[in-house]
């Protein structure tokens, strides 16, 4: 398929935009050092704190999962049975187990922020990250 471009720069914190990459939904989403910092503070209660199952390139495999950690990519496709997570950017606290992120309505899988899969859910991997550039004029290309 054909690289994908979208502008970013707009989007405010916590606004999703969803483009299609190869017939997938990939989301675009602005995180703020809030959303940062519960990426940071769900590291004990996710199943995968370091992606070692390889879910992203090799230049996302980072705490944040992304290029900029302002701007998070990732493919909005549950790795349980594939519907499509909701996004609940406000972070929540560890004493509810729920520090914001992506929940999935058919079956009850969370991600963190980072699209870390917590631990005790259907899905059993973190959301995959698409390959993609951030070019100088504010466009991701997935490619
Ligand atoms: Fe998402 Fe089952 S498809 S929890």
């Amino acid at each position: 398929g054909a690289p994908v471009e979208q502008e970013y720069s707009k989007l405010e914190v916590g606004q999703q935009i969803t483009v299609e990459w190869r017939g997938k939904p990939v989301w675009i989403i602005r995180r703020d050092k809030k959303m940062l910092n519960s990426i940071s503070k769900s590291e004990e209660i996710v199943a995968d704190p370091n992606s070692e199952a390889d879910q992203q390139p090799e230049y996302c495999k980072n705490e944040y999962r992304s290029i900029d950690p302002e701007f998070f990519v990732a493919v909005g496709i549950c790795t349980h049975l594939g519907c499509s997570p909701k996004l609940f950017a406000e972070p929540g606290s560890l004493e509810n187990e729920w520090l914001g992120g992506f929940y999935c309505p058919c079956h009850g899988s969370k991600f963190d922020l980072a699209g870390r899969v917590y631990a005790g859910v259907p899905a059993n991997a973190n959301l995959e990250i698409p390959p993609y550039t951030l070019d100088t004029t504010n466009k991701v290309i997935v490619v």
